[in-house]
């Protein structure tokens, strides 16, 4: 696994023209550093002038449980990027993206790693020329502490084109995220898998954080019990409306339970947010389904009342 790997020299491994640039040190952005070619990989910083140091270093325990020490750099210069991940906080992405995008060479793919939809499209909207693409990924990764990284689950991650200029790139951008030897794929039809993640988030996320359980303790629980089924309807109607190849409400409930089943013992990143006293995504997920139902004419009120609930969680928490 080539973890922390410092020797590879780009002339020998014949990467001397890639360099990849991440731009959100949080836990998916050092997931991605750390297992990507040291020599090749560095983070964008907030503010190049303020750093007090040129690198960053971190503890990464792998999915193996093994410990790592990481260093990587902080980019103070973007001309000779040849890929950006990006993996800030769906709410931040606009805004970090646009303090930086100037620099960043017209050909350089951007690709965008965040949970839920709408913040994909904003940046597809706001720079439509860019050669933008979004990953859907079930690697799993969290931060217990600012300098520690936990590999929580390895998985798969899906690469496909937003924009017009990124049509063709998948096959490049994958050979780049492929020397990680995380398992990386080309999607065609990224928006319907990152619909089918939206789903499954929106059935388990806001229920966990209300109730503060984890993702299995949601499937007796009232609250789950007596809206799970409007919900999928909600979500099953948005899709068709979507032009989405459509799923029926009982094929999403069974997604959204077995998914809830299969990791039951698990914190979601909206219960962790919220525990953590961070914003959560909800405006990118129950909050994403209410908006476009509303704008295509949709009633999604089951949606709305769980968007409302957990903003309401975060402005009053009660621990
Ligand atoms: N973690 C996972 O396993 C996972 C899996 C799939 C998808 N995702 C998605 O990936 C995205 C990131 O998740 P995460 O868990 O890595 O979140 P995170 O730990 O909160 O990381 C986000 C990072 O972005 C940084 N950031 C925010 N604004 C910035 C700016 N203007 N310039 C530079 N950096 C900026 C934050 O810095 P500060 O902390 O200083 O604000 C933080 O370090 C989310 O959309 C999430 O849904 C995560």
């Amino acid at each position: 696994m080539p973890i922390s790997r410092t020797s590879s020299k780009p002339s020998q491994s014949g990467v001397e023209d890639e360099n990849i640039a991440i731009l959100g040190a949080g836990a998916l952005g050092r997931l991605w550093a750390a297992y990507l070619p040291a020599d090749t990989t560095g983070f964008v910083p907030r503010n190049a002038t303020t750093l007090s140091s040129f690198r960053l270093n971190y503890r990464l325990q792998d999915s193996d449980g093994r410990e790592h020490t990481i260093v990587r750099r902080w980019l103070t210069g973007l001309s000779g990027t040849t890929l950006l991940l990006v993996t800030t906080k769906a709410g931040d992405t606009v805004d970090a993206l646009a303090e930086i995008i100037d620099r960043l060479p017209e050909s350089c793919p951007i690709v965008l790693f965040q949970n839920g939809l709408g913040s994909q499209q904003e940046v597809a909207d706001r720079w439509p020329r860019r050669p933008v693409l979004a990953a859907s990924t079930t690697e799993a990764a969290n931060r217990p502490a600012p300098d520690r990284v936990v590999h929580a689950a390895r998985g798969h991650t899906w690469i496909g084109a937003l924009t017009g200029n990124a049509v063709g790139l998948s096959a490049t951008v994958i050979r780049q995220l492929s020397r990680s030897g995380l398992e990386v794929r080309g999607e065609e039809r990224i928006l319907e898998r990152l619909w089918g993640k939206l789903a499954v988030n929106a059935g388990i996320n806001p229920f966990t954080a209300i109730l503060d359980c984890r993702n299995g303790d949601i499937l007796e629980s009232s609250l789950f019990l007596d809206h799970i089924d409007a919900l999928c309807e909600e979500l099953a109607n948005l899709i068709r409306a979507e032009g989405l190849p459509p799923h029926s409400p009982e094929e999403l409930r069974d997604d959204i339970e077995r998914v809830a089943r299969n990791t039951s013992a698990n914190t979601s990143s909206m219960r962790g947010d919220f525990q953590g006293g961070r914003a959560t995504e909800i405006d990118y997920i129950n909050g994403y389904v209410a908006r476009r139902s509303r704008e295509l004419g949709l009633a999604a009120p089951v949606n709305q009342m769980l968007t409302d609930r957990v903003k309401q969680l975060v402005s009053h928490p009660s621990h």
